[in-house]
């Protein structure tokens, strides 16, 4: 046998785990890690080009620590897109929501703390509280995904946990939790604890609703958190941000890196906020392939659960890693997220969904002859 993790003194916690590992194959058509397929248009590509060019100049001296002029403009973003006011001091920037996450539970969580999540949810949640040393609680959901709200409510009431995640729209299910459930998760914290509330909006401008951050206004114990790896179409970037009460973007200080965000990282993401715009266009022709998707896989006769993000569940499989090895075969390449009797796939191009299409409607003859 050769020496692996286990014959290493690695935290107890951690023996026998699993990274995070959505396969990265090389097949025609990936619709599996909810990616926006549109590559970055050319006029931005050259914009950073530009920026970069102009902060290699100065890549002898450190970044700006505290990316003063990157928050400035995600919060203008956020006014507008939400229509409510947002000021610098609000936000805070990292190398992805997933690094957003991670300070928030380094700055809430910790050894002897615990976070719930309302599960099938997004797994990194869980997975990062345990690399922060944060316990982790699973709390349920109803048979069609929503928020079983009276048992979450119990959950917290008994388990008192530091943090709770509220994923909307949530992944892998990709429905919108109303603003009332919410609200109620936040009074029902607040009322065991008081704790964190992380409201994880990665998804939130494919959403027919609206964010929620005016929920901000009066709960400085409330987070909202955002990234550019969806709709800005910029997953390679890496950068996430949240909105929250000023005191909460002063307590991450207490944990962040020094200099984390690079100087390129933030030319880019001022690069791309140039042309919100151009980017946010794009996200109506994936709403459209969205609601497409949905309404071809009920024509097809597949169940499918409400999106309001760019990736649709759809279901139900007796063996839904089969189903996903006979969709792969076809050389398209979905998610199994482990929902049992449940596959996702993300919202492509409409050249992409028809071969996804094309390959499920194969399935269902076959499955009829
Ligand atoms: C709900 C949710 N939050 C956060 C992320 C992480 O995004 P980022 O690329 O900003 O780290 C994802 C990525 O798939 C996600 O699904």
């Amino acid at each position: 046998m050769s020496f692996g993790i286990d014959d290493l003194p690695v935290r107890d916690e951690l023996r026998g785990k699993s990274p995070y590992g959505a396969p990265q194959l090389d097949v025609p058509v990936r619709l599996n890690t909810n990616e926006n397929p549109y590559p970055l248009p050319e006029p931005l590509v050259e914009r950073i080009a530009e920026r970069v060019r102009e902060a290699a100049r100065q890549l002898n001296r450190y970044p700006d620590r505290d990316a003063v002029e990157l928050r400035t403009e995600l919060a203008a973003y956020l006014t507008k897109t939400a229509g409510h006011p947002v000021a610098v001091e609000n936000v805070w920037a990292a190398n992805g929501s997933n690094e957003v996450i991670q300070q928030l539970l380094q700055t809430f969580g910790g050894p002897g703390r615990t976070a719930i999540g309302f599960e099938p949810s997004y797994s990194m949640h869980g997975l990062i509280a345990r690399g922060t040393g944060t316990g982790w609680i699973s709390g349920p959901r109803n048979e069609d995904f929503t928020i079983d709200l009276a048992a979450a409510e119990k959950a917290i009431a008994e388990h008192r946990p530091d943090v709770v995640f509220v994923t909307t729209p949530n992944n892998p299910t990709g429905n919108a939790v109303p603003p009332e459930t919410v609200l109620a998760l936040y009074e029902a914290a607040q009322a065991a604890k008081p704790s964190m509330v992380v409201v994880d909006e990665a998804y939130v401008e494919f959403s027919h609703g609206d964010s929620l951050l005016p929920l901000l206004d009066g709960r400085p114990n409330l987070v909202i958190s955002r990234t550019m790896s969806k709709a800005f179409g910029a997953a390679g970037l890496r950068l996430g941000y949240l909105a929250a009460h000023p005191a909460v973007v002063d307590a991450v200080q207490l944990v962040r890196l020094p200099y984390h965000l690079s100087a390129i990282t933030q030319a880019t993401a001022l690069a791309a906020l140039e042309h919100t715009d151009t980017l946010l266009g794009y996200v109506e022709q994936l709403k459209a392939e969205r609601d497409r998707l949905v309404a071809e896989l009920r024509a097809l006769g597949y169940e499918v659960t409400e999106s309001d993000a760019n990736f649709v569940q759809f279901g139900r499989f007796e063996d839904s890693h089969a189903t996903w090895r006979k969709i792969l075969d076809r050389g398209v390449l979905v998610r199994d997220n482990g929902v049992p009797g449940w596959l996702r796939v993300t919202a492509g191009t409409p050249e992409e969904n028809d071969a996804f299409l094309d390959a499920v409607r194969e399935l269902k003859k076959e499955q009829s002859s």
